[in-house]
């Protein structure tokens, strides 16, 4: 095991992941177990990159029509004919569930005068438009122009519905506007082969809650990047969070990872010491899902297996699944997985947090949503994903009860984030500092967003 105190930049006093995973109930597969971090320097960024509109339209001609963008969850369109409307900065794409259930994607836009499409997803026998019915069959082809007599120069085979890239990870599809990108799996590389055990795609969009946030889309994801604000933002969780001993991880050029344990406490209260019984107490209270039962810990049990137990038993076991080999730290830990630019698809046995964000519509302001996926039931049929929930601009996240004690969180979160925006338009300096440790994810993904504006990527 490495030194903590020989590794460059220093980490917090432990315990970090490295130990938990080592002292783990069940063997955890080495890829998890790698320490894939890479020094990326002490610079700062610059604060008009969250402010300035050049560098917004710069984001908006170079970065996003050439990556990767989850359009989908598989559940949103289960059934042949559903469809589903996916929209980032003006540009709109239609997802059909085909006969032979494959996705098709295809620009939202009628070949006529330009009409879009369709404006909301839902089910479709084809897919006409609603001003002079031009209209096509799932598959894209041309199957009627009304006035046929007026357009001759209009045949078939010229009026296909172009399509748009569409590729399926877990259970997420992701489109791409650019033929040439790479494919998904390498863009995502190593996120299927972490994914490969926890079948996420056999979860179900359960809660979709969404909100317009007053900050720049990076901001308000940078806010979910690093874990070292619980400190101060969230210092209810602080008795059962290992906070500043998340580990943090680098892959390439598109993917990292925050794995915060938890059921441990905080090294911030080190000094201060509590009990096992008063950690699995404020996680019952505070911990991340819909409510806990109180439970009671056997005789010289840790609070982390306690609860380890108690999550395989409840999350897997009872659905019908066997928790035999799942670990410690898959039913337990948080598992902030990052897939540049704008998803956040948490990892392990779940319940699983979903995080997306888009611009809305400019550099001032996002459209921040937040999914829990839940397992299906072994021998159920998948349900249906449910339908987004919209807060007004006044409505707090924790007016959703579903979500238990996770609503007051997000509440925490985003009320710092207008004045990050505010903060950012006034600064002094035009600079943003970061940790090199705990902000390394911030790092990774401004190197990622350089390259993309420079045409490397
Ligand atoms: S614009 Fe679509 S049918 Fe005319
Ligand atoms: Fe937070």
């Amino acid at each position: 095991m490495a030194d903590r105190d020989a590794l460059t930049p220093p980490r917090c006093p432990g315990p970090g992941v490295a130990e938990l995973l080592a002292a783990d109930s069940r063997a955890v597969p080495e890829m998890y177990r790698v320490d894939s971090w890479q020094d990326r320097g002490s610079a700062p960024l610059s604060a008009a990159r969250y402010t300035s509109p050049e560098f917004f339209a710069a984001e908006r001609e170079r970065m996003w029509p050439r990556v990767w963008q989850m359009a989908a969850r598989d559940e949103e369109l289960p059934e042949p004919g559903d469809t589903v409307v996916y929209a980032n900065l003006g540009k709109s794409v239609l997802l059909v569930r085909q006969p032979d259930l494959t996705v098709k994607a295809f620009w939202n836009v009628c070949l006529h005068r330009g009409r879009l499409l369709r404006t909301e997803s839902g089910p479709a026998q084809e897919l006409e438009c609603p001003f002079h019915g031009f209209s096509w069959g799932l598959d894209g082809d041309l199957k009627r122009i009304p006035c046929q007599w007026d357009f001759p120069h209009l045949t078939p085979d010229r009026m296909q519905l172009p399509q748009v890239r569409v590729e399926a990870f877990a259970g997420y599809l992701f489109i791409n506007w650019d033929g040439k990108a790479l494919p998904l799996a390498e863009y995502l590389a190593p996120l299927p082969a972490h994914f490969a055990r926890w079948r996420i795609e056999d979860c179900s969009t359960g809660l979709w809650v969404g909100k317009v946030i007053r900050a720049n889309w990076k901001a308000v994801s940078e806010a979910f990047m690093e874990a070292w604000h619980s400190v101060i933002t969230h210092p209810q969780i602080l008795p059962f969070t290992g906070d500043a001993n998340t580990r943090y991880s680098l892959w390439g050029d598109h993917v990292n990872l925050a794995l915060t344990p938890f059921g441990v406490l905080s090294p911030h209260l080190a000094e201060k010491g509590l009990t096992d019984a008063a950690t699995v107490e404020a996680f019952a209270a505070g911990s991340r899902m819909r409510g806990m039962a109180p439970m009671q810990l056997a005789p010289g049990q840790t609070a982390r297996s306690g609860l380890a137990d108690k999550n395989r038993a409840d999350n897997l076991t009872a659905l019908g699944y066997d928790a035999a080999g799942a670990t410690d730290s898959e039913v337990l830990d948080a598992w902030t997985y990052n897939v540049f630019p704008n998803l956040a698809p948490w990892g392990g046995y779940g319940p699983t947090i979903v995080y997306r964000w888009r611009p809305w519509p400019d550099q001032d302001a996002t459209l921040m949503e937040v999914r829990l996926l839940f397992r299906t039931p072994r021998g159920q049929p998948k349900p249906r994903s449910v339908e987004m929930r919209m807060l007004g601009d006044d409505e707090p996240w924790a007016t959703v009860t579903e979500w238990g004690a996770l609503g007051a969180v997000f509440d925490q979160d985003m009320a710092n984030l207008p004045y990050v925006q505010q903060g950012l338009v006034s600064s002094p300096n035009d600079r943003v500092e970061l940790g090199n440790y705990q902000d390394s994810r911030i790092r990774h993904f401004h190197a990622t967003m350089d390259k993309y504006l420079a045409g490397e990527l």
